[in-house]
């Protein structure tokens, strides 16, 4: 299969890149496609066999449940039930924008693959007005997982869609460089205290003005696979091994040279205060203090270690505040847990 990139950056394209994105869609074809997260490979969410490409194109294993992505509130009718106060105030809140509710699943509604079997389903309508565009005149609900091959970082440009997944898929639409960088906060409103699976752009302290107090799932409750107990996927992880290391200039200098005398190269994933640290490979997570570029640049920042012919990969932690909760949840996987030590 050949994979086409269809721009919607310019008038002349644009339509008729959502014409072949839709008929692609319509036809049960996967299409990648930029929302305000991280891009996504979309299918028509009742369509199996179309949900079952996406599994297949990503690698992806089954008993990981898909996000629905809608245009409009009413679609949700067709295929949730009993949808708590909470959770409508959370859509008046933060919708369209990065907040995926998990909701009561109205059986036989969607493929049976998109939920994995739960009897709940995880709902998101984005902001980006590329993908509200598509939903929008597609009028059908969309399965979407992140465009990435199972494991690595999600994909914030078409060319890193294009890089995993070229070949597998019929159409990237490309909407340049995604905003906010992590993916959308998934919030488990069936639970009797709502809980949050996957920290992302939407905080803890920002649902609790609007809903009142909110659980945050702990690492080891394994959000990314539910009701799946000791199945623990990889994830973001670039080819060399990543390490967790403090936030001190010096503890990284010393970490740098103890790498150095062991004949090592070493990427540096870090803030611009790190910049003069003699690294092989350094790149840049914006700004001391502006957690929102560095949410921006890090899968970028992970996806490019693999360019490099480094043995492995420091990354000095954030503050787990605010979005710093999203950046630590995703490095923490990215390093498996592991700190450096020397
Ligand atoms: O920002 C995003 O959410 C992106 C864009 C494309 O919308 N999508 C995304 O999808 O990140 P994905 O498949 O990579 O992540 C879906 C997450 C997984 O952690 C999955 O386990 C969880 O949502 N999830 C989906 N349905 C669920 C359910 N019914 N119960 C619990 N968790 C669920
Ligand atoms: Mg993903």
């Amino acid at each position: 299969m050949k994979t086409q990139i269809a721009s919607v950056d310019n008038l002349s394209t644009e339509e008729q890149s959502y014409t072949q994105a839709i008929d692609l869609l319509k036809a049960g074809e996967t299409v990648a496609f930029p929302t305000e997260t991280v891009y996504g490979l979309g299918a028509v969410a009742t369509n199996e066999l179309a949900v079952s490409k996406i599994f297949e194109a990503k690698g992806r294993p089954q008993d990981n449940p898909l996000i629905v992505h809608i245009g409009e509130i009413e679609e949700l009718m067709s295929f949730t039930k009993n949808i708590p106060q909470i959770a409508k105030d959370c859509m008046d809140a933060f919708w369209p924008g990065p907040l995926t509710l998990i909701l009561p699943l109205k059986p036989n509604s969607l493929a049976r693959n998109v939920s994995a079997g739960l009897d709940t389903v995880g709902v998101r309508m984005p902001e980006h007005p590329v993908a509200l565009e598509l939903l929008r005149r597609l009028k059908l609900p969309v399965a979407a997982p992140s465009a990435n091959r199972s494991g690595k970082p999600s994909p914030t440009k078409a060319m890193h869609v294009l890089h995993d997944l070229n070949g597998k898929i019929p159409l990237i639409v490309d909407g340049g460089a995604t905003g906010i960088g992590l993916e959308s906060t998934v919030l488990d409103v069936t639970s009797k205290v709502p809980t949050i699976l996957r920290p992302g752009g939407i905080t803890k302290e920002m649902l609790e003005k609007v809903i009142g107090p909110v659980n945050e799932s702990k690492p080891t409750d394994h959000a990314e696979a539910p009701r799946a107990p000791g199945m623990k996927y990889a994830h973001y992880a670039p080819n060399a091994p990543v390490y967790l290391i403090e936030n001190s200039e010096l503890t990284v200098r010393n970490a740098v040279e103890k790498i150095h005398s062991d004949s090592q190269k070493v990427v540096l994933i870090a803030r611009e205060q790190y910049a003069d640290i003699e690294v092989d490979y350094f790149f840049s997570l914006g700004k001391e203090n502006q957690l929102q570029d560095a949410a921006h640049l890090l899968y970028e920042a992970l996806r490019s270690c693999d360019e490099t012919d480094a043995d492995l990969v420091l990354v000095p932690v954030f503050l787990k505040e605010g979005v710093g909760t999203a950046i630590m949840n995703r490095l923490e996987k990215a390093a498996n847990g592991n700190w450096y030590a020397k």
